[in-house]
């Protein structure tokens, strides 16, 4: 059931959404489902060959119109050429989906400045000089949109062994509550999403590389124990993106089952105690009214 398209035909007909990242993993689950609720679609990443199949793709699955634009959102220039390409195209832009990022594990004491400085610049930066580029352009234009940036629930609390990407995160998540009361003026609503486990080729070959996976099991983490399916993730992107979410504004959701409370409750790790030991403890505890 949970991986059932959410919103009804047609709630994002004549909107232009921009996914950047947007050929491969999540960026691509959100794309495809935006376009099959008649949206149009541009999509930007570093590599226009895996951008152009994945239009490709998109367009006969769905029907819809989609622009491949290569683009390292690092470059500020690179980002205004998506934005006049999409206007060229499209006519206007009503979206943007700040999805693309870079990360792997290390010992932060491994990383070189520019590997600390390459995460920062593609996910705190990146989001940065598309949210700066679109947003100027909105506002000169006097038109309403929404922002939204994928960030991680990592983002709350950090994270050792991905410190660059939590720092960077948790940027952007300072950014989603400052322009959501800045921008709101405008009419440009900035919401975001902080995933849980979402098993992407792009995510586990950098975090959980070879038999990793298997050892450092994310299922076992979540409450629920299970990991995210793309739809679900796609259908709450589409929500926040769409006019539907209207009133949301400066909000980050998560969605990850459970897992970052799950890390955070003190107590949480009673869930280790077998159910037949409780009778026990009940006994105990109760008896210590007494003392
Ligand atoms: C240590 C490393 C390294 C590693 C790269 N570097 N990999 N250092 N350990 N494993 C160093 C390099 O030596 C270099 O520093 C610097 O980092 C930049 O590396 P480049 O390869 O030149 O960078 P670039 O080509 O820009 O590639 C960026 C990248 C790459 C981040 C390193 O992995 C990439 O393109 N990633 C994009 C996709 C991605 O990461 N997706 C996952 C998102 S998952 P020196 O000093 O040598 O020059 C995610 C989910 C989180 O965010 C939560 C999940 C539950
Ligand atoms: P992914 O497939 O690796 O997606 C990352 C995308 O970013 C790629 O398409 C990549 O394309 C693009 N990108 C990287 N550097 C770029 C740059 N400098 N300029 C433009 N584009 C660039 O991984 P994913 O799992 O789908 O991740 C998508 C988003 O979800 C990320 O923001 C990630 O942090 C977030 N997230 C994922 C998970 C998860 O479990 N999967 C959990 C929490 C958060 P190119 O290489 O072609 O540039």
């Amino acid at each position: 059931m949970y991986n059932q398209p959410m919103l009804r035909d047609d709630a994002l007909k004549g909107k232009t959404i921009v996914v950047t990242g947007g050929g491969t993993g999540l960026g691509k689950a959100m794309g495809t489902y935006f376009l099959k609720l008649g949206a149009n679609l541009i999509i930007t990443s570093r590599k226009l060959e895996v951008l152009e199949k994945t239009a490709d793709q998109m367009m006969a699955d769905t029907g819809g119109q989609v622009l491949a634009v290569q683009c390292d959102v690092r470059e500020y220039a690179q980002v205004e050429n998506v934005l006049a390409q999409a206007m060229a195209k499209f006519g206007k832009v009503d979206g943007l989906v700040n999805n693309a990022a870079g990360n792997f594990i290390s010992p932060t004491e491994r990383l070189s400045a520019n590997a600390f400085s390459s995460i920062i610049d593609i996910v705190l930066k990146g989001t940065v000089n598309c949210t700066l580029a679109f947003g100027k352009h909105w506002i000169s234009e006097k038109q309403q949109a929404s922002v939204l940036n994928i960030i991680t629930t990592y983002a709350f609390t950090g994270s050792a062994y991905v410190v660059p990407s939590a720092c960077a995160k948790g940027g952007v998540l300072a950014l989603t509550r400052s322009l959501a009361v800045e921008w709101g003026k405008y009419g440009i609503r900035t919401n975001a999403i902080a995933p849980g486990p979402f098993p992407t080729k792009g995510a586990w070959d950098r975090l959980l590389p070879g038999d990793l996976a298997e050892k450092f099991d994310f299922k076992s983490r979540v409450p629920l124990k299970r990991v995210g399916e793309n739809q679900e993730l796609a259908n709450l992107a589409a929500f926040l993106i769409s006019d539907f979410s209207g009133y949301i504004n400066g909000e980050v959701i998560t969605i990850d089952g459970g897992e970052w409370l799950q890390g955070a409750g003190q107590m949480n790790g009673l869930e280790a105690i077998p159910s037949e030991m409780w009778d026990m403890l009940e006994q105990m505890t109760r008896a210590a009214k007494g003392s």
